[in-house]
């Protein structure tokens, strides 16, 4: 894949797709310790073909951005959180975990390397990290690998779901997504792997992404393909699910801070997929989705309207409006979450 050069990107209309951008940063795991880390350009990893990743799915990653603000600075939002939770991801897989200070200055030199594909302020969009974490050994037997690969690649980005901050529709799935008890509340590849053909039923069907409903009873709303969900009550309560099989959003617990904040009286508890109507506004959260409004709900061939099919909600937009304040630094934000390339 040839590189591709700054100029070559129409910044202004980005979609969410991966670009070979100059610089990536990796790390080796061997005999029990991590070895230094570097920036290298080469983007393609070479491996045995028996590499445990390759058949037994030891693999998480996770998913941040870097922000471009007016003075010209560039943000990185809760690296540390990503950093715990890829920790915690590993320690399901019985992988290496990262150290969380390198993870940090990784990301930094991800971003430094590769600043000039960081989107002006004002176009919409950031540069995506993918940080990510394979197994390398060759084995045949299902057993843990004990040599890693830890990489972070960038990718300049705009909106995830089609239209960004336009409403768009989701349906719910047949299929589950991740057990109780399984790997949900970790971020690994195996997961979105089980969302591929639900989510590509829902895509064929014209809907933006799947809504998952809990593993056991089919009643509950765990989250949707690729961010979590909330909903606004009527009299104005921020409401996202509680389920032990949905990842630990970044993105939802600094909206319950935001909402805190806002009088909205958030709370996480168990969202029926009958109790749709209690909710004037409902929307994804995630890093990829940041807030994408959600305009409906088909269930069981039954659409569900929210605020409208085509205008964002008011309380929506003034979640989104905070949050992306406090991530391109117009408006400060809680001690810590912004943090300076
Ligand atoms: N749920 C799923 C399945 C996701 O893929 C993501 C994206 O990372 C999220 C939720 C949102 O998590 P975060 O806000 O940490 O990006
Ligand atoms: C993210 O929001 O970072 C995600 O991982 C969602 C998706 C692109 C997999």
């Amino acid at each position: 894949m040839t590189k591709l050069t700054a100029e070559e990107l129409d910044f202004d209309n980005l979609d969410f797709s991966y670009k070979d951008l100059p610089y990536r940063y990796q790390a080796e795991y061997h005999n029990g310790a991590w070895e230094p880390g570097k920036l290298i350009t080469d983007s393609n990893i070479t491996l045995s073909e028996a590499a445990v990743v390759l058949h037994y799915g030891q693999e998480v990653f996770e998913g941040l951005k870097a922000y471009r603000r007016k003075d010209g600075g560039i943000n990185l939002f809760r690296p540390d959180r990503n950093a715990k939770r890829m920790r915690e991801s590993a320690e399901r897989l019985l992988m290496a975990g990262y150290p969380v200070p390198d993870f940090i200055e990784a990301a930094k030199a991800v971003v430094k390397a590769n600043q000039d594909f960081v989107p002006p302020y004002e176009s919409g969009g950031s540069l995506y990290l993918r940080p990510m974490l394979i197994a390398t050994t060759p084995m045949v037997g299902v057993k843990p690998g004990k040599d890693f690969i830890f990489r972070i690649y960038a990718t300049p980005v705009g909106a995830y779901y089609p239209g960004g901050m336009k409403p768009t529709a989701f349906v719910t799935s047949e299929f589950d997504r991740a057990a109780h008890g399984g790997t949900g509340q970790a971020k690994v590849g195996g997961n979105y792997a089980a969302s591929l053909l639900p989510g590509e039923e829902a895509h064929r069907a014209g809907f933006s992404d799947v809504v998952y409903l809990d593993p056991r009873q089919h009643q509950y709303i765990e989250e949707l393909g690729s961010a979590n969900f909330f909903g606004i009550t009527k009299d104005g309560q921020f409401k996202t699910p509680k389920s032990p099989s949905i990842l630990p959003s970044i993105t939802k617990f600094s909206l319950i801070d935001l909402a805190k904040e806002m009088g909205m009286n958030p709370v996480e508890t168990p969202i029926s997929i009958d109790e749709l109507d209690e909710f004037a506004e409902a929307g994804a959260m995630g890093t990829a989705a940041v807030i994408s409004p959600v305009g409906s709900i088909t269930h069981q061939a039954k659409k569900h309207v929210f605020y409208s099919e085509t205008e964002v909600g008011p309380k929506t937009k003034a979640l989104y409006d905070r949050l992306i304040g406090i991530q391109y630094g117009d408006q400060t934000g809680p001690t810590g979450w912004v943090v300076d390339v």
